[in-house]
């Protein structure tokens, strides 16, 4: 590694055992044995080949490529599926300018819900060949998944309130591990980049005794950094951070209320969560670089050529007999036969997401980076505060974004509320791009 070329990889998804802490192994899915599974890290430029062997016993799989620029057959769509105990290879050149903080998961049709919290997720980290950044910061992925363990230390199934709210868990895992420590210097700069890999569990976060300042998005580092005293990151959003201990003594990464709608019981603790904590030496640190003022130039994408709007719904008939949940793009549940717009690659296009529901929706377009022109609630329109590439947004209840995206190579795209559930009851649909 460290120099463009060909990055070659395996990667096998099979059952999977773990201790969580407790004496009791818990059946796991894990990609090469572990969950998360391996960090990637390629360069722009490298050509890709990974080969998926799908080893998980009776269910087909995919791997898809969060926020990739990959073609679209090689996306891991749920139209491709990989069968049970067969093998295919995954191959894509990462283009210039496309380093960012990707992730990889299952997509197969009605199944990924349950295989991404069985623990297949890991993340994929495209490095730039010439990166701003500071290397004296380091370069650390921290994925956050959301564990439920039953008394025999199993993972339940899904009830009806996860299928309604998504699955919550009862701990945020960082890196597989409920609050790990890291330790570093008095005044020490870390890059870390933030991954929300669960299900369905919002995570509005806060640094105690450290500084935040945001330096890149789902796609890549913005155009300059930003001071943050919080953030929100939805399920499937990322953030790069450059986090500055000054302070001996213990700095702490901890969850803040954030009500994204829950309904019937159970709804989960939200605020006061550990998930991380850093221990900061008295003995200080090697003087450490400046960040640079600016990271990279962000092109903003003019003006659209077709302009589409996409309704969100939730609906629940609840009778003894039956309980239904939909969960609606435009009125229409996910058809794999069906595509929902035909799109023009390289054109610009104005996407309205509406959320009619009472629940926030985080919103994801597979294959191609996106940028929020304008957020609006209760009649108040908000323009973003800084221009970024995003992969994925959170639509808040009864709030409407304004994105535009641009898809570059021909072939079916996902779009999809990213709270796995919700994707899975229907709340999908299909842009074919010719
Ligand atoms: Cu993170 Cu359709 O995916
Ligand atoms: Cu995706
Ligand atoms: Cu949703």
């Amino acid at each position: 590694a460290g120099r463009p070329g060909l990055f070659k990889a395996r990667l096998t998804a099979e059952p999977a055992t773990a201790r969580f802490g407790a004496d009791k192994d818990t059946p796991i899915l894990a990609y090469n044995g572990t969950s998360p599974g391996p960090l990637i890290e390629a360069y722009e430029g490298d050509r890709v080949e990974i080969t998926f062997a799908n080893r998980i016993e009776g269910e087909p799989s995919t791997i898809h490529w969060h926020g990739m620029p990959v073609p679209a057959d090689q996306d891991g769509n749920p139209m491709d599926p990989v069968a049970a105990g067969a093998d295919r290879v995954y191959a894509f050149d990462l283009p210039e300018g496309s380093a960012g903080s990707y992730w990889y998961h299952p997509h197969p049709h009605g199944r990924t819900a349950e295989q991404v919290y069985r623990g297949l997720a890991g993340a994929f980290v495209v490095k730039a060949k010439a990166d701003p950044v500071p290397a004296a910061y380091g370069d650390t992925a921290l994925m956050f998944t959301d564990l439920r363990l039953a008394a025999d230390g199993s993972m339940p199934d899904n009830t009806m309130i996860d299928m309604m709210n998504g699955r919550v868990g009862d701990h945020v895992l960082v890196n597989g591990q409920k609050n790990p420590k890291l330790a570093v210097a008095a005044g020490a700069k870390r890059r870390l980049r933030l991954y929300n890999a669960t299900n369905a569990r919002f995570l509005r976060l806060a640094f105690a005794n450290a500084s935040m300042t945001v330096i890149g998005s789902d796609g890549g580092l913005l155009e300059a950094p930003v001071a943050a005293d919080e953030l929100l990151l939805s399920p499937a959003e990322r953030v790069e951070l450059v986090v500055a201990f000054d302070r001996p003594g213990t700095a702490t990464l901890t969850t803040l209320r954030y009500d994204r709608g829950w309904m019937g019981p159970g709804r989960p603790t939200d605020a006061g969560l550990t998930l991380l904590t850093v221990g900061v030496s008295e003995t200080p640190a090697e003087a450490m670089p400046p960040l640079p003022e600016r990271l990279r130039p962000i092109a903003p994408l003019g003006a659209p050529a077709v302009s589409r709007r996409l309704v969100l719904t939730e609906s629940m008939t609840m009778n003894a007999a039956s309980m239904g949940m939909d969960f609606l793009i435009n009125g229409k549940a996910f058809d794999m036969g069906r595509v929902d717009f035909v799109a023009r690659a390289g054109d610009i296009e104005l996407w309205e997401i509406v959320n009619q529901a009472d629940m926030d929706h985080p919103f994801h377009i597979h294959g191609t980076q996106f940028q929020v022109v304008e957020r609006e609630r209760d009649g108040n329109v908000a323009k973003p505060p800084y221009l970024a590439w995003k992969d994925t947004v959170n639509v808040a209840r009864r709030e409407t974004v304004r994105l535009l995206t641009r898809q570059e190579r021909p072939g079916a795209r996902m779009y999809h509320c990213h709270i796995l559930e919700h994707e899975q009851l229907g709340m999908m649909g299909i842009v074919d791009v010719r």
